[in-house]
């Protein structure tokens, strides 16, 4: 088979080395790829958001598959095109991506179906949003604008200034465009967040190994929220007794919701979960694979992922058996100095072999950022690496990561020293 994937982040280097572990792959290709990714398939400089130039580079390439992996391709329609033109494709069409696309969509998907989320009014006027607040008088409060945002459109807010503030800048200073126009304004939940990605063919959901992401930029949890920091699955807060109950009242009942909305959900699904005091809530869906979550999970896939594509395209998951490791596996992204806000590019990066890992096999690394210039990688984007580790312990796979980190760098190099620490407490 030859399979092409639309992306080129740390989430796609992780698809792609997945796919390449498959019996049934020939040639992988991707679009447009990076450094790292170049090293297990043909890059393209296509960008993943170019739905036109993505539907002619297929037809130039005629894959049997074509994997969608970031969200704005998806929410814009890019598996909806390339259906339409006979490809076989991994991902939402766009009336399904639309559970990321529009929390307005979402809450309100919730709110019909019973699904457990946070209590939530939606605006499209300031001065009533700001009026709510008020009345509400209840901080944190948490602000989030409907649409793509590039994980930048919540705020969660201390005070009624700061509120105010957030209000203002999505709905009349257009501080994110379209996808402030409409804003959501939701209760402050607490508690350890999970996520669970899930493979889902529309009827049948099958989760994943659950995982912990690490958002903000600094260790103990401060700084900025960035695009994650760092993962470890499985994710020791998700019990058994848990799982059961996400199973029962989120999980199942989202995929029905869908089907019963004529969106059915054909992809990876991503459950932004909180253990709250009173049960687990979804805070997020997403409509694809979460990155840094793709590179500690894919690693424990046993079954091979092309099987998977194929029982989802042909609505048949419900007859395959999809295996997991028992291993733990963690992931440290060293990012540019800086992110996410302004940062340095073009850095040359040392330690790695010219395939861009290590010598050593311990740890894997999944490039994010980078891209390859005579020979040698280079810094190209924010987060620029992730580094894994598979072992038998979650201990173990945090000191192999931390060891391969510390013998790869380049200028301004920052990354959290904190990466699981908190799930070897629990
Ligand atoms: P999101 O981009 O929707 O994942 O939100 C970013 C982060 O904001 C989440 O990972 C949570 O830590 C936090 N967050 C979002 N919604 C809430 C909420 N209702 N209560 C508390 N924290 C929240
Ligand atoms: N790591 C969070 C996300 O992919 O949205």
């Amino acid at each position: 088979m030859k399979i092409l994937t639309v992306g080129g982040g740390g989430r796609e280097h992780a698809i792609i080395t997945a796919l390449s572990h498959s019996k049934k792959v020939d040639k992988l290709y991707a679009a447009p790829g990076n450094g790292g990714i170049s090293a297990l398939a043909e890059c393209f400089p296509v960008k993943a958001t170019d739905i036109d130039g993505i539907l002619e580079l297929a037809k130039k390439l005629e894959p049997d598959y074509v994997f969608v992996a970031p969200d704005d391709p998806l929410v814009m329609g890019m598996v909806d095109k390339l259906n339409e033109a006979g490809f076989k494709t991994f991902g939402p069409k766009a009336n399904a991506a639309i559970l990321e696309g529009s929390k307005v969509f979402s809450k309100a998907l919730m709110k019909k179906y019973g699904i457990p989320t946070a209590e939530y009014e939606t605006f499209t006027d300031a001065e009533k949003a700001i009026a709510y607040i008020k009345e509400k008088n209840s901080f944190p409060a948490v602000i989030k604008c409907d649409g793509l945002a590039l994980g930048k459109g919540v705020i969660i807010a201390e005070n009624l200034e700061q509120a105010e503030n957030a209000v203002k800048s999505m709905l009349l200073d257009g501080k994110f465009g379209k996808s402030g126009s409409e804003i959501v304004i939701e209760e402050y939940l607490t508690g350890p967040e999970v996520t669970v990605l899930a493979f889902t063919d529309g009827k049948t959901v099958k989760p994943m190994i659950s995982s912990m992401d690490h958002k903000r930029a600094l260790d103990d949890d401060i700084g900025l929220n960035t695009g994650g920091m760092g993962t470890i699955a499985p994710n020791p807060l998700y019990t058994p007794e848990k799982q059961e109950e996400c199973m029962e009242k989120i999980f199942l009942p989202t995929v029905r919701a869908m089907e019963k909305e004529g969106r059915p959900f054909k992809g990876c699904l991503y459950f932004g979960l909180m253990l709250t005091p009173n049960g687990a809530k979804v805070i997020e869906y997403n409509c694809r694979f979460g990155d840094p979550e793709a590179q500690v999970v894919l690693p424990l896939l046993e079954t091979d992922l092309v099987d998977i594509m194929e029982a989802i395209w042909e609505e048949k998951l419900d007859s395959l058996d999809v295996k997991w490791s028992d291993k733990s596996c963690a992931c440290v992204v060293m990012a540019s100095g800086g992110y996410p806000e302004k940062y340095d590019t073009g850095k040359e990066i040392s330690g790695l072999n010219k395939e861009g890992q290590r010598e050593n096999k311990d740890a894997f690394v999944y490039h994010a950022g980078t891209k390859l210039e005579n020979g040698k990688f280079l810094t190209s984007g924010g987060r620029v690496l992730g580094v894994v580790s598979t072992a038998d312990s979650l201990k173990n796979a945090l000191d192999n990561a931390y060891s391969a980190v510390g013998e790869i760098s380049f200028e301004k190099a920052h990354y959290r020293k904190d990466i699981g620490k908190k799930a070897l407490k629990s």
